[in-house]
Parts: structure tokens; sequence; C-alpha cells
């Protein structure tokens, strides 16, 4: 017999509850070793930041980033998708606080430059939301954003290689803007990643299988990405429906290999946030993660 109207109602308003407030609040730091150093060096703190997608009035989002400079990490790494509104750029710097006074580097993401508009959140079960992209001119402030995080220091990595000195390691690092519209220009950091590097770094929005690949034949050793959202409403003890791009869903989110069987590492960021038209989480709480990377085996 089925369950009653007001029961049903009720089970509603409960689970709208969670997934909107409790777990879209339920933020969790994950913590990973990534033995990619040379012997003898490190370790190395890396602050990996994703997909905040900061509205003004995300308080408890906005201290709890806050709060990660307390992890002391060496570098910070943000993979976009910053910001959701107009007026969003000072609050996400001042969400950043100290953290802008430590070493980092971003790329941009597509939600940086295009304002969240009403949609059915069923439609990422049909493709990726790039098919969604109509609008040709941004209405974000994506150059204030860029201009003053790169004003606190951070290495802009849109279509762009850089250079750290960090931890006492010299990190070589490349990045691309958002394949998800278009934007990523492989081709303006191809080569062979610096060889005589202690690390080489790649850096990106969207993991999309093809730049994974590219990054990995350049050498570059960390592959850093996030824009899945880990999927967002997941299944528990089956995962990610989704993942909004071409990976594959099981590594939508968290620590693998690239390819696979191969020797790079890819992380990817399940995000801190939600586009504020589709303010929910199941299975998949909000995160920043911790890594560590630590020496390689050297047997
Ligand atoms: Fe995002």
């Amino acid at each position: 017999m089925p369950a009653p109207i007001p029961v049903t109602a009720a089970l509603g308003v409960a689970a709208l509850g969670y997934t909107t407030v409790i777990e879209r609040n339920w933020f969790a730091l994950r913590r990973f070793d990534i033995p990619v150093l040379p012997p003898g060096s490190g370790p190395l703190r890396v602050l990996h930041i994703s997909d905040a997608h900061l509205t003004p009035g995300r308080k408890r989002l906005m201290s709890w980033i806050r709060s990660l400079d307390d992890l002391d990490p060496h570098l910070v790494v943000n993979t976009g998708d910053s910001i959701s509104h107009p007026e969003s750029v000072r609050y996400f710097l001042d969400a950043l606080g100290p953290l802008l006074d430590r070493p980092g580097v971003f790329v941009l993401g597509s939600n940086d430059m295009y304002a969240p508009k009403p949609f059915n959140p069923a439609r990422y079960l049909w493709g990726p939301s790039s098919r969604w992209h109509e609008r040709k001119s941004p209405d974000l402030p994506w150059e204030k954003l860029r201009d003053d995080m790169a004003a606190a220091g951070w290495l802009d990595l849109n279509n762009q290689r850089g250079r750290l000195a960090v931890g006492g390691l010299d990190i070589a690092l490349a990045g691309v803007h958002d394949s998800h519209i278009k934007k990523a220009r492989y081709d303006q950091v191809a080569g062979q990643a610096d060889p005589a590097a202690d690390l080489r770094v790649g850096v990106m929005h969207s993991p999309e299988p093809r730049l994974l690949d590219q990054f990995t034949a350049d050498g570059y050793e960390l592959l850093l990405a996030g824009h899945t959202h880990g999927g967002q409403l997941c299944l528990p003890f089956y995962g990610t429906l989704v993942t909004n791009c071409g990976i594959d869903r099981e590594r939508a989110r968290g620590l693998h290999r690239n390819p696979a069987d191969g020797q790079a590492w890819l992380h990817v960021s399940a995000g801190l946030g939600t586009s504020p038209w589709a303010p929910a989480r199941f299975a998949c709480r909000p995160e920043a993660s911790l890594l560590t990377l630590v020496p390689r085996d050297s047997g």
C-alpha cells in the first residue's frame, strides 16, 4: 500500500532540508599523501580548493574557507568556478583572507564568467552543461577576480606556464582555461615540462580526458582539476551518477592515476559549493583537499 500523502510530503521536506541545508554546509577536508617528490625532499602541503560558486549570503562557506589557513599549506591551488554573483569577488577574496598571503595558482571556470541562470537540475542527467551555453558575452567580473588574485601574488595559469619556488622545491606548472566552454588552449602550453624541476604540475578546471592525456604526455606528474562537483547528487554505495564532462565517473572525485594504469597522479576536487539554482548535495559533501606531497618510492 502506498504511503499516505502526509507521510510522503514529510519525507520530501526532510530530504529537501537535508540536501539543501545540512549536507550543503557539511564541509569535509579530504587528506591524501601523494608520492610524487624526488627522494629526500618534502613533504609539501598543497591545499586544493575549487568550485566555491560563492554568493554573498554563504557565510558558513566563507568562514570555513578562511579556516583552511590553519592547515599551513605551502601552496594553494584554485581550480575555478569561484563565484556565482556579480558582487562575489570581494566576498571570495575576503574568505581566502590569509591564504592570499601564501603562494598560490589559479585557473578560471565558466561560472567565473557567466552568471547562473535558472535551470532544471535534472538536465545534468541528459548531458554536459556545456551544451546549454548560448551566451556570448561574460556577465560576471572575471577580470577583477583574475586581477585581484594575481595582485595578491597568485600565478594565473589560464593557458599559461609558470614556475614557483615553494617549500625548498622548484615547481614547473602549466594550466588551461575551461575546456567546458572551449577556452582551453593546450597548444599555448604544449611541450615537454622541464625535467630539471623538482615537480611538474598541470592545472585545469574541467578534467577532460584529452587534456589529462596531453599533460601526462608532456611529463606533468600531478594533475589538479575541479568542475565535476563529484556528481553533486550521488547514490550511496554507487557514487557519482554524472560527471558533466568526458571523464569516467569512477574518477570524478578524489585521487587516481592518469591514465588509469599510468604514472601521473590526478586529483579531482568535488568542490566547495553548488550553483545557486541547484543548491543541493547528497552523498557528496562539499570539500577542500590537503594534498601532502611526499617522496616517490626509490625502489
Ligand atoms: Fe562548478
